[in-house]
């Protein structure tokens, strides 16, 4: 009985979906240079670019989003979130700001200088490019089997203990921090183990340096540590959490993914003199310490959202309507990173369209394909995120949090069903114009 799981919740206010047809979109995506971060909301049909503040508020958070204190200090929203983020995630200090790479910026503003090493699982893309801001290296440790995407693991965001322990006995001078990113979203929204971030914290106690972890989808990557993690079977979402920051000196977050809001993020520290320069960085780019570049009412939206990401029937449904993406497509053929990650599924485009070399970008031109065919939007994490050095050409289809319904993503299904029937007439692209930095949000592209 009761095998089918379903969205543990009612829809109150509806956001309607305009319908386009292909020849639309062959217009929109030649306008857009095909870059989908250069395209219209309203020309998408179902947005899959982010799982990223494109969350469904509860009823809940709009009713803390009406109680929100404006005041400019002292704030009564900063003091209701200040004591939730401390009751789970035990920490300190906490800053608030305007989002994830906010905090990731003070941060290493304040612990990195030139030449500095920062290792992690895997960096995302604006942690990465924070940390290379300052002239410092970004580098990613995980185990080398991990690398190949079809290779299955229960906890394939775990970072390698040994190549951690290798770098930090030849550098640990040089090593301001260490940081674990959960879940690794780079690496296919892979979960870290409990027993991993246990024995990180143990190696970076013994060459005493501090341990931050990227808590972006914390809430998700608990559940994965409850349903996969032997000992944890019978532990609450909630005490996961408690032990998973328990072993870190601090963390980075994005409020935007596991806060269910639609903005906002902070930073934690347990050293009063670090909170002392964050605070003081804050108050020169974000504001005063107690909105830090957010309104009183979106702290409160925050403080509820993060409840609301650990409930079991939450994580219960949002997993298993993940992995039932994943699921479809590789029954069909359609070679995903396996096993299928929290927040998004990822297409291996390497596989998908071997014909297209790295420097034609595989990844971008499946998702250009996904858009044509279906009005899909997905993103590209590979050569064109990542240049030359992109270990992988992935396309990843991100799951907003309480968005879409399950006939939303059969229709998914459907449309990459039909793309991988007619893969063989894909072409790779060109870059014709770049930026500087995080060049796939703004690079023009054109069809070889
Ligand atoms: N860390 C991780 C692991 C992330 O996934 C993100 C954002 C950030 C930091 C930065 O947070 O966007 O609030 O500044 N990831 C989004 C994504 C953009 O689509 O995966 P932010």
């Amino acid at each position: 009985m009761n095998k089918v799981i379903i969205e543990p919740f009612r829809i109150k206010s509806v956001e309607p979906i305009a319908l386009n047809n292909r020849n639309d979109r062959l217009e929109i995506l030649y306008k857009a240079f095909n870059n989908l971060f250069l395209i219209n909301s309203d020309d998408v049909i179902i947005d899959l670019l982010t799982d990223s503040g494109t969350g469904a508020m509860s009823s809940q958070q709009w009713a803390g989003i009406m109680i929100g204190d404006e005041s400019y200090a002292g704030s009564n929203s900063f003091r209701r979130f200040n004591k939730t983020i401390q009751e789970f995630f035990g920490f300190e200090y906490v800053i608030p700001t305007h989002q994830g790479r906010a905090a990731e910026k003070i941060l290493f503003d304040v612990m990195c200088k030139e030449g500095d090493i920062v290792p992690s699982n895997s960096h995302f893309d604006t942690t990465r490019a924070n940390i290379e801001f300052q002239k410092a290296i970004a580098i990613d440790l995980i185990p080398d089997d991990f690398k190949n995407t079809q290779f299955e693991h229960p906890f394939k965001g775990n970072i390698d203990l040994e190549k951690l322990e290798s770098l930090l006995s030849a550098n640990s001078a040089k090593i301001p921090l260490i940081i674990i990113t959960v879940t690794n979203n780079t690496g296919g929204g892979q979960p870290v183990s409990m027993s991993n971030i246990r024995e990180v914290s143990k190696i970076s106690k013994k060459y005493k340096i501090p341990l931050y972890i990227d808590a972006c989808r914390f809430a998700e990557n608990a559940f994965f540590i409850k349903k996969r993690e032997k000992a944890y079977r019978e532990t609450s979402i909630v005490d996961i959490v408690k032990e998973m920051f328990s072993y870190a000196d601090g963390c980075t977050m994005s409020a935007k993914k596991d806060g269910i809001a639609n903005i906002g993020g902070f930073l934690c520290t347990n050293s009063k003199k670090l909170s002392m320069k964050k605070k003081d960085l804050l108050i020169l780019t974000e504001g005063f310490p107690t909105y830090g570049g957010l309104a009183g009412r979106d702290l409160d939206a925050i403080a509820i959202g993060i409840k609301e990401a650990m409930d079991l029937d939450y994580l219960n449904y949002r997993i298993t309507s993940t992995a039932y993406l994943g699921k479809k497509i590789s029954e069909y053929g359609v070679p995903v990173l396996l096993p299928p990650g929290g927040h998004a599924i990822y297409i291996d485009a390497s596989i998908f369209l071997p014909n297209i070399p790295k420097e034609n970008f595989p990844g971008q031109a499946l998702a250009c394909s996904l858009y044509l065919e279906g009005g899909i939007r997905t993103s590209e994490i590979g050569s064109l995120m990542f240049g030359d050095n992109s270990p992988h050409e992935l396309v990843r289809l991100a799951i907003p949090r309480r968005t879409y319904t399950q006939s939303h993503i059969d229709y998914v299904v459907e449309v990459i069903k039909y793309v991988y029937d007619n893969r063989s007439k894909i072409k790779g692209l060109e870059i014709v114009e770049q930026p500087k930095f995080l060049r796939h949000f703004s690079a023009k592209l054109k069809n070889i």
